[in-house]
């Protein structure tokens, strides 16, 4: 028997590397006995419960093997799984993938079947640690970048996973994450990981009043459904979460709430509402009720500067409980004089190509990656300029809001400010456009091209570029039509 002992940090490279020795010297997985952590030997050699940098992203192989790449996809996930049996079934796999390639497609075989229902509960999970980590702030008064940590409890082994998530939102700030399986700490623009830690006495602080302003705001108590709130964040979350301290008085309250709020007269606008009406007086169309209350909660966005030159944020629209959300870069000119979402140059060629693709705007949610126009004066004209990074990261935070109250089966995500705020990945787009790819928490992504990029194309490029983008509205369509 073969007992192989892996270590707690850097478990998926360490299987990875045991794994390719085993197949070459051909030990059946029979004979082989997997553990993880607890007195396994650590892959750095640093001892049990030393730090470790991240693991590398591709470790030399021992023995040369090809696998199909939606193994290693999979293993990815399924390998942090809380099964012990995890490590056991993957190699049992990528045995039987010696003897037959296509096994991994196979859908009806309990092996996959299994371990694609393990991947699945490990994106859920991964999902609800970038939902629901609440970071306090830790750090001295004057220093040069912030610190903040926060606790959390993930049920499946998926810190160093989805720290990668964080460094992209918070990569201007020390901080770390501790949980009982392993720690991530980001100091200095470097993320390590180490062992796992107690739960630590964290300082209440402002954020935590921010995150009780922000949930409060947003709690509708005409729209209250406890099971629903729930289901989505389960209990075991709220004793981390400072705004769930107001639920029990929410919730008590709720009806009269509801009562009050029908019967109350409509708040005053804002003084440069004003400026907005007048110029949008001769327009016969109005927004269509939002989800929630985000359209009045993005008019305070300060997430970033764009805000300042923008007339107003443009919300999605669309119904709330769209199958298919579309997903743009950002308002343009139109869009941000109006106030909705595609009713410009762009939205106008995308509802064109839709209809002709049988897909039907009117059941779909519309919205973008950034809610602000982003442009440079060019004497009167306003010139589009493409969010950064940064821009599209800070605006996630409403996209994930809007994927959070539509529930969407399918997102297509319409050029590459989306396809990155959705998947993470700056992939050139021409190679994805087509594919489905997905969101950290599963939702599928079909990628396509940005009708805005068709409007820029030398008029002989455009049809052949057109025909690509119908051909995945029709996609989108039918994907629908199967998902609903
Ligand atoms: N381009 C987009 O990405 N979104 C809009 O709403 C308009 C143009």
């Amino acid at each position: 028997m073969h007992s192989v002992s892996l270590p707690e940090i850097g478990t998926f490279e360490a299987w990875r590397d045991e794994a390719r020795a085993l197949l070459g010297a051909s030990v059946p997985p029979g004979e082989v006995l997997w553990q993880r952590g607890q007195g396994a030997a650590d892959l750095f050699s640093n001892g049990p419960g030393a730090e470790a940098p991240p693991p590398a992203a591709s470790a030399p192989l021992s023995v040369p093997l090809s696998v199909p790449r939606g193994f290693v996809d999979l293993a990815r996930l399924a390998i942090c799984h809380s099964d012990p049996e995890r490590f056991a079934r993957l190699y049992a796999l990528l045995w039987a993938l010696r003897s037959d390639k296509r096994l991994l497609s196979d859908r009806a075989d309990p092996r996959i079947d299994r371990l694609e229902r393990m991947a699945k509960e490990v994106r859920r999970d991964r999902h609800k640690m970038t939902a629901f980590v609440r970071f306090r702030e830790i750090g001295t008064p004057g220093a040069n970048r912030r610190s903040f940590a926060a606790w959390f409890e993930p049920t499946h082994h998926i810190v160093e996973l989805t720290a990668p998530f964080f460094v992209s939102r918070f990569g201007d700030m020390d901080w770390c994450i501790l949980t009982p399986d392993i720690s991530a700490h980001f100091e200095g623009g470097d993320l390590r990981f180490a062992a796992g830690a107690a739960r630590p006495d964290l300082p209440e602080d402002a954020t935590e009043d921010l995150w009780r302003t922000y949930f409060r705001n947003i709690f509708n108590p005409a729209r209250l459904k406890p099971k629903a709130m729930q289901a989505e964040m389960p209990k075991k979350y709220w004793h981390n979460m400072p705004e769930t301290q107001l639920i029990p008085e929410l919730l008590a309250s709720a009806q009269a709430r509801a009562q009050e709020m029908a019967e109350a007269a409509p708040t005053l606008a804002p003084a440069r509402a004003g400026k907005i009406t007048a110029r949008l007086r001769a327009e016969p169309e109005t927004a269509p009720e939002m989800p929630g209350d985000l359209a009045q909660a993005l008019q305070g966005c300060r997430r970033c500067p764009l805000w300042q030159d923008a007339t107003q944020p443009v919300p999605g629209e669309g119904p709330k409980d769209a199958a298919l959300m579309v997903v743009g870069e950002q308002p343009g000119d139109r869009e941000d004089l109006e106030g909705r979402p595609f009713v410009g140059p762009a939205g106008q060629l995308f509802d064109k190509a839709a209809a002709r693709a049988g897909l039907d705007r009117a059941q779909a949610y519309l919205t973008n990656a950034v809610k602000h126009f982003k442009f440079t004066p060019r004497g009167k004209r306003r010139i589009h300029q493409a969010p950064n990074r940064g821009e599209v990261m800070h605006c996630r935070w409403w996209l994930d809001i809007e994927r959070a109250q539509v529930k969407p089966k399918l997102i297509l995500a319409m050029g590459a400010t989306a396809a990155e705020s959705l998947t993470g990945s700056r992939a050139g787009l021409m190679a994805r456009r087509g594919q489905v790819e997905h969101t950290e928490d599963g939702t599928p992504v079909l990628i396509t091209l940005h009708p805005s990029y068709l409007l820029r194309l030398p008029e002989a490029d455009r049809p052949a570029a057109e025909a690509l983008f119908e051909q995945d509205l029709r996609l989108a369509a039918e994907m629908v039509a199967e998902l609903r």
